[in-house]
């Protein structure tokens, strides 16, 4: 069938690593199911699947996408819930298994013509949702929505700030912060992604690093290194900051612990989310008419164009690729 695959990592040049060609169609265990992929959208994880980052020498090849949305084997519209869980996997569903992985990481992922994935996994997609929106939901949208819903604990009439306002992520925390009630402040490095940031939703945006004019209950994170610092000071006493990514590094150079205790603020890891919080999303979707922003959709074949925008920061909002 045909798939988009890494072949080799390069950490300076992920690309020279990624092929779009043929791989046998996928081995389907028991309690598994296929999906027949109409649309699957391109996440940072894929890049740095290419760069070697969680994945190892002797998994490849590897189909990589982790997001998708098709049909099921009954031609039922559906999209994917990315996260698998260790068949043993006994807990609740508000934890996720710490023995998981993301599609394209043990298993083959969904830059393909068809994906295997459990049973679970499949989330039924509501017929206001195309699939290309669809498709954007299971890592990025869902990434977002548990960090301000759940880890972040926010509400209505919560003050937010989001770092990074282009990426996919930051595009989703902004646009379901905004839905949810809440007063959305955002930075960007570039004036083109701050207007269109404003246009989602935000009610205010910053250049990345700028002093904001008030503090703020909450800071979604997604850069890392580069927003650190200015993240953990924009908060008020006993706010919290959330991170889930760190696109621009994970080493801090002053990781202001001491800001930290004294104003007893929070730190909260988020990964992705589980299945009903992916159900939750579609349903908040769905009845609230709010859409994942597309920066372009682009056939399968010509994949390669959407990783070099990417790995470029040439992006606002999801990169998604259709067959
Ligand atoms: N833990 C999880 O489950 C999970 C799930 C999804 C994503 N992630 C992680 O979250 C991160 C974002 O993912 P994504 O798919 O949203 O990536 P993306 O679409 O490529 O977005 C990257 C963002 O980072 C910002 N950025 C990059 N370098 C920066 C710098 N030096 N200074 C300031 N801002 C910078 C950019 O903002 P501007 O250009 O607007 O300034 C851009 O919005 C990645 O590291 C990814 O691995 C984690």
């Amino acid at each position: 069938m045909f798939a988009v695959y890494a072949e080799s990592f390069s950490s300076d040049d992920p690309l020279t690593g990624l092929v779009v060609g043929e791989r046998p169609d996928p081995e389907v265990p028991d309690g598994w199911t296929t999906v027949n992929v109409k649309a699957a959208a391109l996440n940072h994880h894929d890049l740095w699947s290419l760069r070697g980052v969680g994945l190892r020498e002797e998994q490849l090849p590897m189909i990589l996408g982790c997001d998708a949305a098709g049909l099921d084997e009954d031609g039922n519209e559906v999209l994917v819930h990315a996260v698998v869980s260790d068949p043993g996997w006994t807990g609740d569903d508000e934890t996720l298994d710490p023995k998981r992985s993301l599609l394209s990481e043990r298993h083959q992922g969904t830059f393909a013509d068809q994906v295997a994935v459990p049973r679970a996994n499949v989330v039924p997609k509501p017929a206001s949702l195309s699939f290309e929106e669809a498709a954007c939901l299971p890592t990025a949208w869902l990434t977002a929505y548990r960090m301000l819903f759940k880890q972040g604990g926010l509400k209505a009439g919560d003050t937010v700030l989001v770092q990074g306002a282009g990426g996919g992520v930051a595009t989703a925390l902004i646009a379901l912060a905004r839905a949810g009630g809440l007063r959305v402040l955002a930075t960007s490095r570039d004036e083109g992604k701050r207007k269109r940031a404003l246009e989602l939703g935000a009610h205010d945006v910053f250049e990345s690093g700028a002093r904001l004019p008030m503090k703020v209950d909450a800071v979604m994170e997604t850069v890392g290194r580069a927003t650190w610092s200015h993240s953990i000071r924009a908060l008020r006493p006993g706010g919290t900051i959330v991170t889930s990514g760190t696109t621009s590094g994970p080493k801090l150079d002053d990781a202001e612990l001491t800001r930290i205790f004294f104003l007893q603020l929070r730190v909260i890891g988020s990964t992705m989310g589980t299945r009903s919080e992916l159900a939750s999303l579609t349903t908040m979707l769905d009845a609230t008419g709010v859409r994942p922003v597309i920066d372009r959709a682009l056939p399968m074949d010509r994949a390669r164009e959407g990783f070099a925008a990417m790995a470029a920061g040439d992006v606002f909002g999801k990169i998604v690729f259709t067959r």
